[in-house]
């Protein structure tokens, strides 16, 4: 029986193959096992062949050039701080937002389908012991973050994950082992991501093993595609969530909804909206806010020019000076609109030249590489905002919000992150009327950390009770 269907798979399989430039993927079906042999013919299923077809040609067997827009202008965008002008604005916002989060109608969602390989860490990336003082991991500190809403709003939000098929599994031990972080697993709808296979510079998809194809996540902008094909949006409009408040899986210090940026979104009836930062330099590895030829968009840093990366003001100051964050807010219809199939707003795909361990397919020899041999196909999701109605950025402050863990060492590691961490808790502390004794540097001279549940921001954490009056040097203090 098995053995009738693998020979059924194997024909329908090639036939499928013909002509496509693909026949190689069955090549070293001889040298298989039978449960091998399942597994590439589940594999090939997984690939939309007509959907690669162009993507081939366009990206992988030449390199596109990124055409720059023939004008390129600074955003008009929401200061994180508000001026007279602004301030009833933004009073009417909170409120506005902070109704929509009481009544429910606020999601988050965290992607957390990368590959987390510039960590080095072996395991899904949410799973990242972090906290200065627990070593609690990033998806314990979201989790708290969604407890910490519910203290403040009456409300708990629903929380959406994307995982990818490879650690969709591990992600989900991870919440079972420690109990949903305090969630319930009904309060949480985990689904996974697209995938696209690796390709040799030729076009030809790569093999990882003889039996099983390169595959790889398909960028966070998979995620729009991955919510709708996972029943994502369908569970929403039933429970009655409008917005999707969505943040990146290595950023701990994200207030996972935030009032004031939700309540500004509706205020403006934005469909995306997102986050800035000041640049820390010209050439921070963050994606660039811009308005190109009139649209609101994002330029990554590899893309912007370093003439405009560079380029000053009158009184001085960085032209292009916001950065992306990664965080924003979603209509779930604007993400509907965008899903719709035979809708034109497909986002575009960014070529990546990486490393890939796979397989010679002239010897079947396997090729470990030491320089990029293989194309990888990427959306982003900030591709989606210039499909958006009225698009809006909001400054935020980095020092509250935003210290991502992206590598092993240096700028972006967890060293840097955890400092952050510990920073933010001091400066929460000292706006308390707490001492918080300062080495000579200026750095707290105390491990500090408070968690997400128990405060959200300062002015949260003002209203505890039994805050300590001072912190002693070299402390460590756990406020939970
Ligand atoms: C990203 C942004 C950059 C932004 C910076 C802020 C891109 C290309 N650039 O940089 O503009 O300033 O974050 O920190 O995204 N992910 C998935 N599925 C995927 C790929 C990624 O879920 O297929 C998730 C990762 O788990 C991670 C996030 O997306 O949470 C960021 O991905 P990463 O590739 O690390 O982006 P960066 O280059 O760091």
């Amino acid at each position: 029986m098995m053995r009738q269907t693998l020979i059924d798979g194997y024909a329908a399989a090639r036939e499928r193959l013909r002509g496509t430039g693909q026949e190689h993927l069955l090549k070293f079906w001889s040298d298989l096992s039978d449960p091998q042999r399942v597994e590439l013919l589940s594999n090939l299923e997984r690939i939309d062949l007509a959907r690669c077809r162009p993507l081939i040609d366009r990206y992988v067997r030449q390199r596109p050039v990124f055409d720059p827009p023939q004008q390129i202008e600074p955003p008009n965008a929401f200061p994180a701080e508000p001026d007279a002008k602004l301030a009833g604005q933004y009073r009417e916002a909170m409120q506005r937002g902070t109704a929509a989060i009481r009544a429910g109608r606020v999601a988050a969602f965290t992607v957390a389908g990368g590959q987390g390989s510039r960590l080095g860490y072996d395991g899904p990336k949410g799973g990242f012991p972090i906290s200065p003082v627990r070593n609690a991991s990033l998806f314990r500190l979201f989790a708290e973050g969604l407890l910490g809403t519910e203290r403040r709003y009456g409300r708990r939000p629903r929380w959406y994950i994307m995982t990818s098929p490879s650690n969709h599994e591990s992600t989900l031990a991870s919440f079972e082992e420690h109990g949903y972080f305090g969630l319930r697993r009904d309060d949480i709808m985990f689904f996974s991501q697209g995938q696209m296979p690796a390709f040799l510079p030729d076009g030809r998809i790569a093999l990882e093993e003889k039996h099983r194809i390169a595959l790889s996540p398909d960028g966070h902008g998979g995620s729009l595609t991955a919510l709708s094909a996972s029943g994502a949006l369908a569970d929403m409009r039933e429970r009655g969530i409008e917005q999707i408040s969505y943040f990146q899986v290595d950023n701990p210090l994200v207030r996972a909804i935030d009032p004031l940026f939700v309540g500004l979104h509706l205020a403006t009836e934005s469909e995306m909206s997102s986050k800035a930062v000041t640049k820390a330099d010209d050439l921070e590895r963050v994606g660039n806010f811009c308005l190109a030829d009139g649209k609101l968009g994002v330029i990554e840093y590899s893309d912007l020019p370093a003439s405009l990366a560079r380029a000053r003001n009158a009184d001085g100051s960085r032209r292009f000076d916001a950065g992306s964050i990664a965080i924003h807010v979603l209509d779930r219809g604007f993400v509907e609109r965008v899903t719709t199939a035979g809708s034109s707003a497909e986002l575009p795909w960014h070529r990546a030249d990486k490393k890939v361990e796979m397989i010679d397919l002239a010897t079947g020899q396997r090729i470990k590489p030491v320089g990029p041999n293989a194309v990888k196909l990427e959306m982003f999701v900030f591709d989606a905002i210039p499909l958006a109605r009225n698009p809006l950025v909001l400054f935020t402050r980095r020092e509250e919000e935003f210290s991502p863990v992206k590598n092993a060492e240096g700028a972006d590691s967890p060293a840097t992150t955890r400092r952050d961490m510990i920073r933010r808790a001091a400066r929460w502390l000292e706006a308390c009327g707490c001492t918080v004794p300062r080495r000579a540097d200026g750095e707290p001279d105390a491990l500090i950390e408070i968690a997400p549940s128990l405060a959200l921001d300062a002015a949260d954490l003002a209203e505890r009770k039994n805050l300590p009056r001072s912190v002693a040097r070299g402390e460590t203090l756990l406020l939970i």
